[in-house]
């Protein structure tokens, strides 16, 4: 049974790709992200075939999981890169990621990072703020170089999706809003280094229409024909994030008619108003690029079965998997041999010391100590969003290319969970 792409059950074990997840839980023990080189570039792929014959670039948002060997694959398949900080940056550059195909995102840019990435020649700014066009234009009068920008717009549509992930409302912290939108570019036209070159917006993440997204979209074309009016010449338009994906039975819309749609409206809006004359597209893809590719591989430690809820206490937790307790997000729990008789529902925990702490709640699985368990859909947001709580390092990470398991990222050791620390000189 076919679970996600290059994720089934052969013969009733779990495998991705050709590997038995048994093999790697043996090899590499757990907790462990594991995710298949396959999916992850059918994941791009989707994106930048329906981009064909387009002037369209698919810039890759690397917090939804950056490990070098993820970013080197995407490099290697001809992404660009969407980061929002320092150590994004570095992070794409250490992967052989093209700083010209990089774009920085984020509302708070410090000094430091705008220097290093004017430094290395990305390709622009998404400019979030008056003060940041200011601060930005003062690094590369420092630097004697001119930055490219882009201001992100934020064009107050309700992008129906959870509030902590929706960022397009006029009330959020993030973009410019759109009727401040042409103070803005004027600004940014007027002051003498930076080269203004796109229109960006982002409304939010995961979501299941394109409507919202399409609304936005026409929001960014009528304000570039106003800036057109006024000699400020745009040359891209950003649209964000991707498309969400199918956690559970979610309805989605597929990447490529997503993708397509976008690319025909504005086609269309360039013909009817500007005689042909194309401007690029770009996309900012994550969660639909990598999410289904990865699972979070864990072992029932203890089973805990009591009067009101069961427990079934794993060695992964909140730390390696945050999207449960912060968002109560729903991934599909699978064990490693199908379908095992005599199901009771549990209560999927970690061993961390909070009631917050659960990766799936009321499953109905077939259990015993020592099973492995695969958290599906964990390839975005997963290993990126994991943190060192109750002073637990950060899990393996392995990249699985057919019959063979590369570890990318080898399981952190203790000593590394305090190897920057230093103690006190007490002398008294
Ligand atoms: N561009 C910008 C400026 C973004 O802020 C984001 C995501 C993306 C692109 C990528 O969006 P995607 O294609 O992945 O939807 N931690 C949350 C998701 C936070 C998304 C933040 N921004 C989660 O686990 O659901």
């Amino acid at each position: 049974m076919m679970l996600r792409p290059h994720i089934a059950y052969r013969l009733g074990q779990l495998h991705i790709e050709e590997v038995a997840l048994e093999r790697i839980a043996r090899r590499y023990g757990t907790p462990t992200y594991v995710y298949s080189r396959a999916a992850l570039s059918e994941g791009f792929r989707a994106y930048a075939d329906a981009c064909r014959g387009h002037d369209a670039l698919v810039c890759y948002a690397v917090k939804a999981s950056s490990n070098l060997a993820i970013l080197q694959l995407l490099a290697h398949l001809g992404a660009g890169f969407d980061i929002v900080s320092a150590g994004e940056l570095e992070r794409v550059l250490a992967a052989g990621g093209d700083p010209a195909k990089i774009i920085f995102s984020g509302v708070g840019k410090t000094a430091a990072e705008l220097g290093r990435a004017l430094e290395v020649g990305i390709g622009c700014f998404n400019v979030e703020s008056f003060s940041e066009l200011h601060r930005l234009d003062a690094v590369a009068r420092d630097a004697r170089a001119r930055a490219p920008v882009s201001l992100r717009i934020n064009p107050d549509v309700d992008p129906k999706t959870h509030p902590y992930i929706a960022t397009g409302l006029k009330d959020t912290k993030f973009g410019i809003p759109i009727e401040d939108a042409l103070a803005a570019y004027r600004e940014a036209a007027r002051l003498p280094h930076l080269e203004v070159v796109g229109i960006d917006c982002h409304i939010g993440s995961q979501l299941l229409e394109e409507e919202p997204l399409i609304a936005a979209v026409d929001r960014l074309t009528g304000l570039v024909d106003r800036l057109e009016l006024e000699q400020i010449a745009i040359r891209h338009i950003d649209v964000g994030g991707g498309i969400g994906i199918a956690y559970q039975a979610e309805e989605t819309v597929a990447v490529g008619s997503f993708v397509k749609r976008v690319l025909a409206r504005i086609a269309d809006w360039r013909r009817a108003r500007h005689g042909g004359s194309p401007l690029r597209v770009l996309f900012e893809p994550g969660r639909s690029v990598v999410g289904n590719a990865g699972l979070l591989l864990a072992r029932v430690e203890y089973l805990k079965p009591g009067h009101e809820k069961n427990y079934a206490i794993v060695d992964a937790a909140m730390n390696d998997l945050l999207r449960p307790s912060l968002y109560e997000a729903w991934h599909e729990v699978v064990p490693f041999q199908e379908g095992q008789a005599g199901a009771k529902r549990w209560d999927v925990v970690g061993p961390i010391c909070e009631s917050g702490d659960w990766l799936a709640r009321d499953r109905e699985l077939s259990l015993a100590e020592g099973d492995l368990l695969a958290f599906l859909s964990a390839g975005a947001y997963g290993m990126s969003m994991a943190s060192h709580y109750n002073s637990r390092p950060l899990a393996a990470e392995v990249m699985v290319d057919r019959d063979t398991i590369h570890e990318i990222r080898a399981r952190e050791p203790i000593s590394a969970l305090f190897a920057q620390e230093k103690l006190l000189p007490l002398t008294r």
